[in-house]
């Protein structure tokens, strides 16, 4: 039987749910995040978006999720019907991540292979942009195809099939539990490491040197709160998936507490290390933390490698072991990242999981092929900040509207409360789910969408339009195509 859809056990759920959580933004986006912010200062608001958003968040999704043990879009038709069309928004916006982020993964395995010799040479800049990418800014340069990132892009398509195809528990659920402390393990050796190189003292005082001015500045508390939204995968109907697959008696809050707990260590962890190195770079290079430091690409494929090159023979163990690192937090969020639309398709057309797999992973493994060209880094970059600034805090704004006022949270509390053995919940937490949380992801919303439009090229704007077009067509479609299980309209609610 390959169409199972129940985790074995709380810890499969756990696990796999880490793993979607701990992906690239811990590595390269929470560290300059942290510094860019007010250092140690920082945290205040990182510590308020945790305990004000992403538990509270988080606590709703799952709660929600488990309620129904069905898809995000049969959920969502099932409170009101007249919502189905926004059951399916998210889950294919989520797919569209997953469709770069398989290129991001081509890239990363490129480099596990050239860090066996240090392969992007002395000028690692102009290896990534112009040797591998052959990067031109043209879109007309769509048709220049490049063999080898395609390879590398087909390989991981292929490792997420495998994963992905069998039963939940098989795979991902059997995947995550020797993934994820792996990628904790790895990490921790690296970070010790890094730790250890001289100069990391410089790198780490820059770090945490506090700013308290900045608190008084509107943007870092965006920043916290957005970081948190991505950081978790909150709103994403991924946690509503994985809460789904859970079997009756789990005790969700305090899972969240883990989660959001497991995940905080990682991106911290993953900050000392980053700027350990940074420091030593900079007593060698006698360049300054700050002129060093970027986030993205940039950090992974490009300062990265800077830094292996003046290691010495340490770098043929660190470098591989790093890209390695990268490897695993991105397969393991990519692996979720089909969920939600698979589901969804499962249950409104009747077909198999493995099937809908199969089928979704051909076609976003030919999609994805417009990465492999030419125009494929720069396209990532538009298409990465209209789902991220755009349309995913969109559709986070709606699913906490649904959840919260349509479905009405509040009848979750007392089943909540009676399976969880730390927190329990009060007034308080409708009041941050209602309220709170929607006004606060609302302004983040409005401030990205005013980011995106002040900043962006024409060229952006356009393919910006061409990606919205596509969401909303390819979830229109889903939701007028007519359903082909008896059992779409009768979703079995456990609470
Ligand atoms: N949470 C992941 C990270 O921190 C990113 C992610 C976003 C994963 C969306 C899955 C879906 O990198």
């Amino acid at each position: 039987m390959t169409d199972k859809n129940e985790w074995g056990s709380n810890l499969s759920f756990v696990f796999a749910m880490i793993g979607s959580a701990v992906g690239l933004g811990n590595i390269w986006r929470y560290p300059y995040v942290l510094y860019s912010n007010g250092g140690g200062a920082f945290y205040l608001p990182y510590i308020i978006a945790i305990l004000l958003m992403g538990i509270p968040f988080l606590i709703l999704e799952y709660g929600v999720g488990y309620n129904f043990k069905a898809s995000f879009a049969k959920a969502v038709k099932k409170i009101d019907s007249k919502y189905e069309y926004l059951g399916w928004f998210l889950p294919v916006a989520v797919f569209m991540i997953m469709i770069y982020y398989s290129a991001i993964l081509g890239w990363d395995g490129i480099y596990m292979i050239l860090s066996f010799t240090k392969g992007w040479g002395a000028d690692p800049n102009t290896f990534f942009t112009t040797t591998l990418l052959q990067s031109s800014g043209n879109y007309l340069h769509l048709a220049h195809f490049i063999p080898i990132i395609a390879i590398a892009m087909i390989i991981g398509w292929v490792i997420i099939w495998f994963i992905s195809h069998r039963d939940l528990e098989s795979g991902l659920g059997r995947v995550s539990k020797l993934l994820v402390p792996l990628l904790f393990i790895i990490m921790v050796v690296i970070v010790c490491f890094s730790l250890t190189l001289p100069g990391a003292s410089i790198g780490l005082a820059e770090l945490f040197n506090p700013d308290w001015a900045v608190l008084s500045d509107f943007g870092i508390w965006m920043a916290a709160f957005g970081q948190i939204v991505f950081s978790l995968s909150l709103g994403m109907s991924i946690a509503f998936t994985y809460a789904s697959y859970t079997k009756d008696d789990a005790d969700l809050i305090t899972n969240t507490i883990s989660i959001a707990l497991a995940n905080s260590l990682f991106e911290n962890f993953a900050a000392l290390g980053v700027f350990s190195i940074l420091g030593y770079m900079s007593m060698q290079s006698g360049t300054a933390v700050a002129d060093l430091v970027t986030q993205g690409t940039g950090l992974v494929f490009i300062v990265y490698p800077t830094v292996f090159n003046v290691l010495g023979d340490w770098a043929y163990i660190l470098g591989p072991m790093f890209f390695l690192t990268v490897y695993l937090a991105g397969l393991t969020s990519i692996l979720s990242t089909i969920e939600p639309l698979s589901f969804s398709i499962q249950n409104k057309f009747n077909l198999s999981r493995s099937k809908t797999m199969t089928i979704l992973i051909i076609v976003g493994a030919a999609i994805s092929m417009i990465y492999a060209t030419s125009f494929g880094g720069d396209l990532l970059g538009f298409v990465d900040t209209f789902i991220n600034q755009i349309a995913l805090l969109f559709g986070v704004i709606v699913e906490c509207v649904i959840f919260a006022w349509i479905f009405k949270a509040d009848k979750l509390i007392d089943f909540l409360n009676s399976r969880s053995k730390t927190i329990k919940l009060g007034k308080w937490w409708i009041l941050i789910v209602k309220y709170i949380l929607p006004i606060f992801i609302s302004i983040i919303w409005i401030g990205g969408i005013i980011d995106v439009v002040n900043s962006a090229t024409i060229t952006q704007l356009n393919f910006t339009i061409v990606s919205a077009i596509l969401l909303l067509g390819a979830s229109l479609v889903f939701t007028l195509l007519p359903a082909k299980n008896p059992d779409w309209d009768n979703a079995c609610e456990r609470v």
